[in-house]
């Protein structure tokens, strides 16, 4: 079992070096791409990206050549067999690659994306023995030698995201891969950090992914902000666009995990209306009910009360029932 796995990474690192020296072959398509997306060399070679070619076998020519076995090849999700069973075929096919490496250094498996707008836009491996898609965290085999003293960690949706802001000289990324945050996702975050930030895309998937994931990491007990981007679509966007000052300073006001779902509640409550601001003060004393610190809710209730023009005494008895002020 363990020399299986050994196998797979093996293969999956003669993919990634395949790969990666097409990329900077003469007039790679894939390498053009990068660059037009505005990737430095350096960038590009420290992420390990590279580009498929638009051939259909030429991967399984060269590990075959390798001498690897095909039933390894496949298991490593890299190639399939033809529905005819008479042949072979690469899976990923001009597309540009990101290699996921875990913090062993192991190359897990690999996203690609189309040069253009086909479908799907990215390509992953398949699960194999080696590579379970929630499980792993693109970019933190990097990231976690930059956590800092701080110990943040900024969570992304895409690989895109992760290397644009390393170019830009922020470090501390990391990237769940377009499916929200998983739980054993948030447990490895959790382990090289004190305060995760999640810095979804600004679009509705985006939002709703931002609310499962700041859950999932709450219940693990993990201080948890969140950055809500309205100048751009996603950190990629904004990074190029403003800069990294911009971008840090996003980052500065990330919002706390309940500043975050008072502004959503607001926003799904119009309090210009008696209805709405009821609803509204009845969210948001759902939510204060699960906080322990007494001081914590009172800061809140007092915010809540100016917010919503209900006494703070309304909002208490919300929260706690009638019964804690009945003598
Ligand atoms: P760019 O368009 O290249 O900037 O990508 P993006 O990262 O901004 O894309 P998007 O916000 O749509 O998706 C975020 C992440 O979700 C990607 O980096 C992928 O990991 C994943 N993802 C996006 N589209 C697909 C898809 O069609 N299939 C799969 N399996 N994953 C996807
Ligand atoms: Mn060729
Ligand atoms: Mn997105
Ligand atoms: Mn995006
Ligand atoms: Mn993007």
């Amino acid at each position: 079992e363990l020399s299986r796995k050994n196998k797979i990474y093996e293969i999956n690192r003669e993919a990634a070096l395949f790969y990666y020296k097409n990329l900077l072959k003469k007039n790679s398509p894939g390498l053009a791409y990068l660059k037009q997306r505005g990737l430095e060399e350096s960038v590009i070679r420290r992420f390990g990206l590279g580009y498929a070619e638009n051939h259909w076998e030429t991967l399984n020519t060269y590990l075959i050549r390798k001498g690897y076995d095909q039933e390894f090849i496949c298991s490593a999700g890299l190639v399939l067999e033809k529905k005819t069973k008479d042949g072979f075929y690469d899976r990923f096919r001009n597309r540009v690659i990101f290699p996921i490496i875990n913090t062993t250094g192991n190359v897990v498996g690999f996203g690609g994306r189309a040069l253009d707008d086909s479908l799907p836009k990215y390509l992953n491996s398949p699960e194999t023995s080696v590579f379970h898609k929630g499980n792993n965290l693109f970019g933190l085999n990097l990231a976690k030698k930059e956590i800092g003293k701080d110990r943040k960690i900024i969570v992304v949706e895409g690989y895109m995201d992760v290397i644009s802001l390393y170019q830009h000289g922020i470090r501390n990324v990391v990237a769940s891969l377009g499916t929200a945050l998983t739980k054993p996702q948030g447990e490895m975050l959790k382990r090289y950090s004190d305060e995760i930030i999640i810095a979804y895309d600004a679009d509705a998937a985006g939002q709703k992914a931002t609310l499962r994931g700041l859950d999932i990491l709450n219940e693990l007990g993990c201080k948890v902000k969140v950055i809500r981007l309205t100048e751009a679509k996603d950190p990629d966007e904004f990074v190029r666009r403003k800069g990294k000052d911009a971008f840090l300073e996003e980052v500065e006001r990330a919002l706390p995990f309940l500043d975050y779902k008072i502004i959503l509640a607001k926003m799904e409550n119009d309090v210009r209306t008696t209805e709405g601001r009821i609803q509204f003060v009845k969210a948001v004393a759902a939510l204060l009910k699960q906080i322990k610190s007494p001081v914590e809710v009172d800061a809140y209730i007092k915010k809540i009360a100016l917010e919503s023009q209900i006494s703070e005494e309304a909002i208490k008895r919300e929260i706690f029932g009638n019964h804690m002020y009945d003598p």
